[in-house]
């Protein structure tokens, strides 16, 4: 064998190992979904969620983020969104709906009654078979929470967001440095390595 197709080979074998891993510890763990790990490794790196938080987790199906949300916080509300029906979690309050439509801005809020200390989304779009569409699309989703951020959260709030590394990479994040001091990105161990998946971390409104 090649040498080229031996080093693809034992990589893709590594890739897939440490995907079977998470997958593993998830049904372990009982996390519902192996994106879990993600929120806890991007907790660990920026320490946004304390027992008080109110929090918004956009795009929760199947529930894993929300269930990890719940082991910290226990003074605060969650609210769950998306488009597809999630099963129940203790102390998540559940909204089947889109993100997109203003109405949904409007149930956030009679939610809260209040603004919000973090929002976290992990949306990505449906696949289509073409990744640089899918990577434009999630993009496209992410600057829809940016800018419902700037609405909705505290001015000392926090938004982690789910991003691709595509070719519209620097609008999201010029868009997040238009609105907020601190910008972050922070690709998690547990995110595949193969995939061009990363989260952007903002931090304090800029007050306009
Ligand atoms: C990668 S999954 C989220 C996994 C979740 N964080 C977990 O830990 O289990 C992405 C989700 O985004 C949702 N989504 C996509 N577009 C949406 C929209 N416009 N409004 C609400 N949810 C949306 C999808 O339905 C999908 O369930």
């Amino acid at each position: 064998m090649k040498k080229s197709k031996r080093v693809k080979k034992s990589n893709s074998w590594r890739v897939k190992q440490q995907r079977d891993q998470f997958f593993k510890k998830s049904k372990t763990l009982g996390y519902r979904s192996r994106a879990s790990f993600k929120l806890i490794e991007l907790n660990k790196k920026f320490k946004f969620i304390n027992n008080n938080t109110n929090l918004l987790d956009i795009g929760s199906y199947p529930g894993g983020w929300s269930q990890v949300a719940t082991q910290i916080i226990n003074k605060g509300r969650i609210m769950a969104i998306d488009i597809k029906n999630m099963d129940p979690i203790k102390n998540v309050k559940f909204l089947r709906g889109d993100i997109l439509k203003d109405s949904t801005e409007d149930k956030i809020m009679n939610y809260f009654n209040a603004k919000l200390d973090v929002i976290i989304s992990d949306m990505a779009a449906d696949t289509t078979g073409n990744k640089s569409l899918d990577s434009i699309r999630t993009n496209q989703l992410c600057l829809e929470v940016i800018t419902l951020a700037k609405n909705i959260l505290k001015p000392k709030g926090v938004l982690v967001s789910k991003l691709f590394m595509g070719e519209d990479f620097i609008e999201v994040k010029n868009l997040a440095k238009s609105l907020f001091r601190q910008v972050n990105f922070f690709k998690p161990e547990s995110s595949r390595k193969e995939s061009k998946e990363t989260y952007l971390h903002c931090e304090f409104l800029k007050s306009l």
